[in-house]
């Protein structure tokens, strides 16, 4: 399975996920810090911005609008990688 690179802004380590790993398990997995709550994509607490990639979701409502998601916003808490990621967390 191949693994993509996850770059947090501001972060000195990346972390490392597979398609079927969140975002949010392969930052905690190497001790990067990120904001999360619910972990089941309704709450918004997580809620990034991907500066660069893709994520696919497993469920079809993930909490955001048409419009989050079109200018980039996302939830690692559920986001699955497609490609190598740079995401920012939201102040
Ligand atoms: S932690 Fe609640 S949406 Fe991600």
């Amino acid at each position: 399975m191949k693994t993509f690179r996850i770059r947090v802004e501001g972060q000195a380590a990346d972390a490392e996920a597979d398609s079927e790993t969140s975002l949010f398990a392969a930052m905690a997995r190497t001790g990067i810090e990120w904001r999360v709550s619910c972990r089941n994509g309704t709450c918004r607490t997580c809620m990034g911005l991907l500066l660069q990639g893709q994520v696919r979701y497993d469920i079809a409502w993930p909490g955001l609008s048409a419009d989050e998601k079109e200018e980039g916003y996302c939830l690692p808490c559920i986001a699955r990688p497609m490609a190598d990621i740079v995401i920012a967390q939201q102040a």
